[in-house]
């Protein structure tokens, strides 16, 4: 049962402390067993390739109270496999799918009190975070890896739930190279994207828009999530570039898009065409469907929506996929795994 002690209409995208997370260690070719640790801190050796290489990555999901009491996780075998692409891009050994769904089955049931009540729109986070952390001085992969989830319950990522944001394009700065790491979940690509990020929510805007580093003539993505936008006829466009991380959240949007009898679209978005969609919105674990209200690039200021319209297409692609998640429409295609408690 949830926790009686935590205001869960309170709840923010944070940090917070819960019963423990999950821990195994790779080392002489193989993973070790399962470890609870309750402490958040871990210890390792000052030389760990993650610190000093970056040999880090990580996934994002989310399980959910379902009305009926039974607790589910979101597809976690497509952050599996994208976290085996990373690992693989990163040369660190792959978690095997069938462990990391294991491991996120088994954290979510040894917190299920932080698994927030059905009806507070609250969900707990998941962050699986594969690291090097045998010593590692010279340019090569380490020897030793820790793969752990983490966990926490979480609320809206933006302030205001559905609450439409401004983005803004600087292009000064650039997320991702076209055969850079883009298209896989490391540290690095946040932390390429930090500066751009704080003088964006300095200046005003919460969120910032990349183009294409080659030609900055292309829409990417934003700094935390897909970008996709809808037509007058109600088409859903996405970009596909070789340097855009693939959304979960997007690939089920785009699922649930197409079973609603909408075209679906995955192509290049050259800049100019934003202001021809009449909604657009982030996507993502953490921000499920954010919708844009106004993109400014410089002196350009792309008006899509008024500043508190939800656009109807974003609205149902909402209530779709988190009627999905908690369980109130039917789970067609087999997304949601149930953890048992
Ligand atoms: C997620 O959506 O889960 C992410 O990992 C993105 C992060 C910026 C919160």
């Amino acid at each position: 049962m949830p926790r009686t002690d935590i205001d869960w209409s309170k709840l923010g995208f944070g940090f917070s402390d819960v019963n423990c997370h999950i821990r195994y260690v790779w080392k002489d070719g193989a993973w070790g067993e399962a470890e609870f640790v309750k402490d958040p801190y871990i210890t390792m050796h000052i030389g760990a390739s993650c610190l000093h290489y970056g040999q880090e990555c990580f996934e994002g999901m989310k399980a959910f109270r379902q009305e009926s009491g039974r607790i589910v996780i979101f597809r976690p075998e497509e952050n599996a496999m994208r976290m085996f692409r990373t690992a693989t891009r990163c040369v660190m050994p792959p978690v095997p799918v069938e462990m990391f769904v294991e491991a996120c089955r088994k954290v979510v049931a040894a917190n299920e009190e932080y698994v927030p009540p059905y009806g507070t729109g609250g969900s707990l986070y998941l962050r699986p975070l594969l690291i090097g952390t045998g010593p590692q001085i010279g340019v090569a992969p380490a020897h030793e890896y820790t793969f752990m989830v983490m966990v926490m319950p979480v609320g809206a990522y933006y302030k205001g739930g559905l609450k439409p944001v401004r983005a803004v394009i600087l292009d000064d700065w650039d997320r991702a190279a076209p055969n850079g790491m883009g298209d896989v979940k490391v540290g690095g690509n946040y932390a390429a994207s930090l500066f751009a990020h704080e003088k964006a929510k300095h200046d005003g805007w919460p969120v910032e828009l990349y183009l294409d580093a080659k030609t900055h003539s292309f829409v990417e993505e934003f700094s935390t999530s897909n970008f996709l936008g809808i037509k007058a006829d109600g088409t859903y466009v996405t970009p596909d570039s070789t340097s855009v991380l693939p959304s979960v959240t997007n690939k089920s949007l785009r699922q649930c898009a197409s079973d609603l009898g909408w075209k679906v679209e995955c192509r290049p978005i050259p800049y100019g065409e934003i202001r021809e969609f009449s909604e657009v919105a982030a996507c993502g674990t953490a921000v499920v469907v954010t919708p844009v209200w106004e993109i400014t690039r410089g002196g350009d200021v792309i008006k899509i929506s008024d500043e508190n319209a939800v656009g109807p297409h974003l609205q149902k692609l909402y209530d779709t996929v988190q009627g999905i998640q908690y369980g109130t429409l039917e789970d067609k295609h087999g997304w949601c795994r149930e953890v048992i408690v």
